[in-house]
């Protein structure tokens, strides 16, 4: 026996029943299909009127049409209560608590050696010196040569050098900033006056106070009229910025082949106020720095005219000046790369 077609009653009510358990848009599609499409239920209720007996076609046609536009207009229904909900739940689930404290932001801070170049470039630059940066990788011509170190002379043992390449390239890692000297002097006339910081090597055992690459700041004062007593004043301004105004200094004879005279630069120690502590090693006084007045050598071989023009240099290790002034005792830390020192550093800056 053939299945009795539901009454329009039966599929109005399994209709909405379904609809109710719809609970998302796919669903409500599929449901669609079922009933509405070409291929549902209610579809096939119109196939049905013209085989239906004159009489009865008429009540039965507008029954249908009736329950097309019901389950049409509750599907509308349910389709945008579901919107609705889907939207609700979206903007619960990105909701922003904008009173919610904001997560620290990890932020970076400046390497100590680069923050001390930057400060003794910044005194120096107050004092109308400009800062200049050359090779690390050298002629042998620039960094002994012409700065009045001939290939026989004792100093060239001093700076144990590394040769890139080969010795008779005559190419090295500079052992010191003392070639941009050089360099500045052969593309300008004077008046110079310029700072120089940069990286230096040389070809060393690693100790508390020696490292194979370290960082030099050079600086170099060319013009008329120059002499010893603008070395010493310009020398002991920037001492006074960088460890105090009460800092008392000293000037000692030193040799450098590349100035003459030679000086040696201390300050009396910052820590013990001259006394005799453990950071001044019981002297009473810290060296800071190799100076002089340019060698007319020096000069000579840029072709600077030596009757018109003097000038001095000097050449200070940054790293030193740190272990100095913040009283530490191993240059090593510096480029161990341990962030946590690197940030005490920081942190204690004064
Ligand atoms: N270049 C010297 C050194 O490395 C320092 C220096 C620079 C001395 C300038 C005098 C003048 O030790």
């Amino acid at each position: 026996m053939a299945e009795t077609p539901p009454t329009i009653a039966e599929l109005r009510d399994a209709a909405i029943t379904r609809l109710r358990a719809a609970h998302d848009l796919p669903s409500t599609r599929e449901w669609y299909r079922e009933f509405l499409g070409d291929q549902g239920s209610v579809s096939a209720l119109f196939r049905e009127i013209g085989a239906l007996p004159g009489d009865r076609r008429r009540a039965f046609g507008i029954a249908v049409n009736a329950l097309k536009a019901e389950l049409a207009s509750a599907l509308a229904e349910r389709q945008s209560h579901l919107e609705t909900c889907a939207l609700d739940a979206r903007i619960q689930a990105e909701q922003i608590d904008v009173t919610l404290p904001g997560r620290p932001v990890n932020r970076g801070f400046l390497h100590p050696t680069t923050r001390i170049i930057r400060e003794i470039c910044e005194i120096f630059g107050k004092m109308g010196f400009q800062t200049v940066e050359g090779p690390e990788v050298e002629y042998a011509k620039y960094n002994f040569d012409m700065l009045n170190i001939p290939a026989d002379h004792p100093a060239r043992d001093v700076w144990d050098t590394f040769h890139v390449v080969s010795e008779e390239d005559n190419i090295v890692l500079r052992t010191h900033t003392s070639p941009m000297q050089v360099r500045t002097m052969l593309q300008q006339q004077p008046p110079v006056r310029v700072v120089v910081p940069g990286r230096c090597y040389r070809f060393e055992a690693t100790d508390a106070t020696h490292l194979a690459m370290f960082y030099q700041v050079e600086g170099l004062a060319v013009g008329e009229g120059i002499t010893l007593a603008d070395l010493k004043g310009t020398l002991t301004e920037f001492a006074r910025q960088m460890f105090g105004a009460e800092r008392k200094t000293r000037f000692r004879c030193d040799f450098f082949p590349f100035v003459e005279p030679g000086v040696d630069f201390a300050i009396d120690c910052p820590q013990c106020g001259g006394k005799g502590c453990r950071l001044c090693k019981q002297t009473g006084w810290i060296e800071l720095l190799g100076a002089g007045m340019v060698h007319p050598h020096v000069l000579e071989m840029v072709g600077y005219d030596t009757t018109k023009y003097t000038g001095f240099a000097f050449g200070m290790g940054p790293e030193r000046l740190m272990l100095l002034k913040y009283g530490l005792d191993d240059i090593r830390d510096f480029y161990k790369n341990d962030t946590r020192w690197l940030r005490q550093m920081d942190q204690a800056w004064l």
